[in-house]
């Protein structure tokens, strides 16, 4: 069977992209089959730059088809912060959302977004790249204990819960992530044929 890797060693995010896509026409594998992957530095100014180094890097070392994908919070009120750094923005995720709450004190504009970029590489060249985003609000305090990073500080327009309020389901089907992926999805299936020559 073909397969593509995926540029991450995060068993989580292995597992939410193989119930994504399925193992009828493609076999996922990650960096975690790869052990002797060096790394890469996410230098990149952008989610779109950072996808795009990260799925290169794995394409050109297992020398298969690859993807990426980078995300994080952009927060209106403050110049679209924690943006790229959202991962590094500080220690451990309690402390990260203690630092956006206190930089949003007082603050009445609390539009924000998660963004997911997604690229995907072949034969040591980038093809494409997709963004996803949902918009919503950063609430007051943290609320819900379901998923990961910011979500008990992010309520999706429409609702009046905190993403760490909603299933895993619920989150799942509006998503950045999932915004992105169902566009990479819909390029991959119209290509399957170019891709298919490529994969073997
Ligand atoms: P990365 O894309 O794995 O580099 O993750 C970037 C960072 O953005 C994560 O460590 C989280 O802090 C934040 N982030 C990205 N997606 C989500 C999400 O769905 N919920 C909450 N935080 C997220």
């Amino acid at each position: 069977m073909s397969y593509i890797v995926i540029a991450t060693s995060n068993a989580h995010k292995v597992q939410e992209y193989a119930k994504l896509i399925g193992d009828e026409k493609v076999e996922l594998k990650s960096l975690l089959d790869y052990p002797g992957f060096p790394g890469v530095e996410e230098n990149g100014a952008t989610f779109a730059e950072n996808a795009a180094i990260k799925a290169l890097a794995a394409c050109k070392y297992c020398d298969v088809p690859a993807f990426a994908d980078d995300s994080g919070l952009e927060i209106a009120a403050l110049d679209n912060r924690p943006g790229i750094y959202s991962a590094r923005y500080a220690a451990t995720d309690a402390e990260r959302i203690a630092r956006v709450l206190g930089e949003m004190e007082g603050v009445t504009d609390r539009r924000a977004r998660f963004v997911c970029a997604i690229a995907i590489a072949i034969n040591g060249e980038i093809i494409e790249s997709f963004e996803g985003e949902i918009k919503g609000t950063i609430g007051f305090t943290p609320k819900g204990t379901n998923g990961f990073g910011y979500d008990p500080i992010f309520i999706p327009d429409g609702m009046t819960r905190s993403f760490a309020e909603l299933t895993d389901a619920e989150k799942n089907a509006i998503s950045h992530r999932h915004n992105a992926f169902v566009k990479a999805q819909e390029f991959v299936e119209d290509q399957m044929s170019v891709l298919d020559e490529d994969f073997n």
